[in-house]
């Protein structure tokens, strides 16, 4: 899909099909739609067909009322608009962007929402689909955001960083949703190498298993023990200008199959999602070069799978990880926060931080305690627990504010090393498992952790995403390195 802007009325668009964005107002096809039954609630969607227009079809979108309109109601909406237009064969769709809505949101914001929307919208998976070319003929092709000619530069603007955005989420989405032989380490790895090769101010160093042993990595060569595919550290740097370096670490499980603590087949079914965060980082750094926000970034991925290979890390093992501190590995499908804590050694050892952000689907508990739509955010720093906040709410991309209660830390004590990769008990575990990972970060280093395991991947259909990977980390990350 082509995204542009275009100072045309309606009158004169010559597409095939437009999308009328309503708050209720009785224009004329509000009128059309009415008669149909359309009232404009939220969600609610009409197809008519006005006479005496070069267009055949107008889809009246219902946005509700117009004091509850947020950014992520405005973006379903034009998701769902879209995706009907798709069906219905539309080729060249536009969509209005009134001067109602440009005022609540600013032009260029709600120009990046209706491509975002768009864009999210129609996102599909098809790599694998025997059909490719009755796959590509069903795609819109161009997306055109009609404005006023005044707002113009605003609503170019916003158009384009939403085409950014929405393909840097896209490309996190493929990664995940690409079969877990297909994106093993060293997929990765390459792709890594890729995303450097496409711009000078990206950089990109990839650590095999003699480097890894090396800087002593004890977690990531732990886990990788039962693996077959080689393990990588995957380091991206983008170099923004500016003083501050935000380092973005992304937990890169390509497979997690729970180790020799093997998991159960229908909690194994999806864990080709376990590199969601690694897809991130890599959306991410996709669309810096375009994005160019003024700040150093630097990408760090442990990427291995977790499998219960003949010399697989045992129940009882105790590993060293790169900072010195001794872990007792009691459950291997605690496998993230291991590799993660290699990570996060490596990033306050080596890279000067002025941010550590980690993006994880690390715990279950976490998807109990807020469900599959929230994010949970630790973070010991409140000023960056403030911005991340308001990057998610900016962003569209839900996150809640989780407690590293330090009550908790006994709970992570074990009696042969100086800590074991699970809690007693078996509450409160996506706290327990920051608490692991702030072992490894400078309590100086104002860091944040991101557990995505929930909104990582959606098991159904959701107004920007199909069933499958989300990218969900890449429109938050951007938004929070854009306001910095
Ligand atoms: N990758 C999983 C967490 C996960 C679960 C992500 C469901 C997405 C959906 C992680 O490695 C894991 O297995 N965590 C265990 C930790 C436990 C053994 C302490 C969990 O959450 O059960
Ligand atoms: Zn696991
Ligand atoms: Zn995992």
């Amino acid at each position: 899909m082509t995204y542009t802007a275009k100072p045309t009325g309606v009158r004169k668009f010559d597409g095939d099909t437009l999308i009328v964005l309503t708050f209720g107002a009785k224009d004329d096809f509000f009128s059309l739609a009415a008669a149909e039954g359309f009232e404009g609630l939220p969600g609610e969607l009409s197809v008519v067909h006005p006479q005496g227009y070069s267009f055949s079809r107008v889809i009246v979108a219902g946005l509700g009322k117009k004091s509850d309109l947020t950014v992520a109601k405005l973006e379903a909406a034009v998701a769902a608009a879209a995706r009907r237009a798709q069906a219905l064969g539309g080729k060249r769709v536009g969509c209005v962007l009134t001067d109602e809505i440009a005022n609540q949101f600013g032009s260029s914001k709600a120009a990046e929402a209706i491509v975002v929307g768009a864009a999210l919208g129609c996102y599909t998976f098809t790599r694998h689909k025997s059909d490719q070319k009755k796959e590509e003929k069903k795609k819109i092709e161009e997306c055109i955001v009609l404005t006023s000619a005044g707002r113009l530069a605003g609503v170019s603007q916003g158009v384009a960083e939403g085409k950014h955005i929405s393909s840097a989420v896209a490309f996190a989405r493929d990664l995940v949703n690409e079969p877990p032989s297909v994106t093993t380490p060293s997929y990765l790895s390459e792709v890594a190498r890729t995303l450097a090769k496409a711009s000078p101010r990206v950089t990109c160093e990839i650590f095999g298993k003699s480097e890894i042993t090396h800087l002593g990595m004890g977690g990531l060569l732990g886990i990788a023990r039962g693996a077959s595919a080689e393990q990588k550290f995957i380091k991206l740097a983008y170099q923004g200008g500016g003083r501050k370096t935000i380092v973005l670490v992304g937990k890169g499980i390509t497979f997690d199959t729970g180790g020799l603590s093997l998991k159960p087949p229908e909690h194994m079914e999806t864990m080709k999602l376990d590199m969601a965060g690694a897809a991130a980082i890599l959306g991410i750094f996709s669309a810096l070069p375009a994005l160019a926000p003024e700040v150093n970034v630097v990408g760090l991925i442990p990427a291995t799978e977790n499998m219960p290979g003949p010399d697989a890390v045992k129940p009882g093992d105790v590993v060293t990880i790169m900072n010195g501190k001794t872990v007792e590995i009691l459950n291997t499908d605690a496998e993230g926060r291991m590799v993660l804590a290699d990570a996060l050694s490596y990033a306050t050892a080596k890279m000067k931080p002025d941010v550590i952000i980690d993006f994880a689907t690390l715990t279950g508990a976490c998807m109990v305690a807020l469900g599959q739509d929230i994010a949970g955010l630790f973070a010991n720093d409140e000023k960056l627990m403030q911005r991340l906040t308001a990057a998610a709410l900016s962003s569209g991309e839900m996150v809640w504010h989780m407690p590293l209660a330090e009550e908790y830390r006994e709970l992570l004590k074990s009696p042969i090393a100086d800590l074991k990769n699970i809690s007693s008990g078996k509450y409160g575990g996506a706290i327990t498992a920051a608490l692991f990972l702030s072992e490894f970060v400078d309590g100086k280093v104002p860091w944040a952790h991101i557990d995505i395991a929930g909104p990582a991947f959606a098991e159904k259909d959701l107004p920007l995403a199909p069933r499958g990977g989300t990218g969900f980390g890449v429109r938050l990350a951007l938004e929070y390195l854009k306001q910095l």
